[in-house]
């Protein structure tokens, strides 16, 4: 029998972790119990969370947070988002609960919102990396609800991918990348929202939106003052609050990402044309279009793929279709651009960061 706690009974050669189904009851609940019995023993496990999959563990106990870190290959100074499903249980997480706390959860809790707070003490170093602030979270996805209802303690979850890689909407995304990593992924079904939550920091006088998502500036700015023009605010001098999501580039795939916009196919096609002529060694069959609006013909290039023009529809599909671009080889991805509207923001900040160059990561 091997001890649950050691991370070499997760990583032993050749295991690879068990992944549950959750769409009847009967195995919803099973989940739930084998969820609750892994996170009791101080392991980090793969949950689905509505906005990407999380690989949570008990951010109460330093050692199971740790491992977060280790699987995920993620630089010590970068802060782990605790989840949460109640008033107390958030309110316990933080020094003080702010009346902007209050109306912001009031407002957007449970979803894709963390709000950035004074830590209270009972969250470790290692969850915040050593700084004076919490982010905070309260996601919708049932599934994570109901077991951190039944652990009782809060989980600190960063996506579920290796450091630097595209976060995780579907259960397979996660069994391909840290399935030899972890004992137990739960399949939620796909992420409903897609990309990750607005993280907002309200610890200080003003707030500041430190990652742009699917609750909208425009939103919060209707609950609490936020100056729309100065967003999203530069990180806090080095470490340990850096945001990793603020960093230029950040959440891309493998193949280099060329954001495009084209008038017809006469024009897209020059665009590619152009875009060879500066690789060479790549042909047509190397390049997959994403496009929304002005839909290419699928012999222009390897793989054309059409999003839906709307931006939930749009942030739901967009990394599932990176993973299938990676997976199927693509050596150049087109991206079209999206529009600059609220609604688009936190999916054009995903777009700039992941177009680039790794050469301007500081
Ligand atoms: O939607 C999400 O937020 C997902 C799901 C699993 O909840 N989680 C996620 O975690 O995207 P992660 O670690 O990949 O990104 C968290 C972001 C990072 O940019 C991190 O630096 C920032 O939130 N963050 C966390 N705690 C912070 C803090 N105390 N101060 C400033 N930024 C913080
Ligand atoms: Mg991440």
């Amino acid at each position: 029998m091997t001890n649950p706690r050691s991370p070499e009974s997760a990583a032993a050669p050749g295991r690879r972790a068990e992944v549950l189904p959750t769409h009847t009851p009967a195995l919803f609940a099973a989940a739930v119990e084998r969820a609750v019995a892994c996170l009791r023993a101080g392991q980090a496990i793969a949950l689905p969370t509505e906005t990407v999959y999380g690989l949570a563990a008990n951010a109460l106990d330093p050692a199971a947070v740790h491992r977060i870190y280790e699987i995920k290959g993620r630089p010590a100074q970068n802060p782990i988002i605790v989840h949460v499903a109640s008033g107390p249980l958030a309110r316990a997480c933080v020094r003080t609960w702010t009346d902007a706390a209050d109306r912001l959860a009031r407002a957007f809790w449970p979803g894709p919102l963390t709000l950035v707070l004074p830590r209270a003490p009972i969250i470790p170093d290692i969850v915040t990396a050593g700084g004076d602030t919490v982010g905070l979270r309260w996601p919708a996805h049932p599934f994570i609800q109901e077991v951190i209802r039944t652990c009782g303690f809060p989980l600190a979850a960063p996506s579920a991918n290796p450091a630097n890689a595209i976060s995780p909407t579907h259960a397979q995304h996660v069994a391909a990348t840290l399935g030899h990593l972890i004992p137990l992924i739960v399949d939620g079904g796909p992420s409903q929202v897609g990309i990750e939550s607005t993280v907002l920091d309200i610890s200080g006088p003003v707030a500041r939106l430190l990652r742009p998502g699917m609750v909208h500036a425009e939103s919060l700015a209707a609950v609490v003052p936020l100056d729309l023009e100065a967003t999203p605010a530069p990180p806090p001098d080095g470490p340990p609050l850096r945001s990793p999501g603020q960093l230029p580039r950040h959440y891309a795939p493998r193949a280099p990402v060329v954001p495009l916009t084209w008038r017809d196919e006469a024009e897209l096609d020059r665009h590619l044309l152009r875009l060879l002529g500066d690789r060479p060694g790549t042909d047509r069959q190397d390049v997959h279009i994403l496009s929304h609006a002005q839909i290419p013909s699928p012999l222009l290039a390897g793989r054309v793929c059409v999003i839906p023009h709307d931006p939930e529809a749009y942030a739901r599909a967009l990394y599932a279709e990176w993973h299938r671009c990676d997976e199927l080889g693509a050596r150049v991805i087109v991206v079209e651009r999206v529009p600059e509207t609220p609604a688009w923001r936190g999916i054009a900040d995903r777009l700039r960061r992941a177009a680039t160059p790794p050469a301007t990561q500081p």
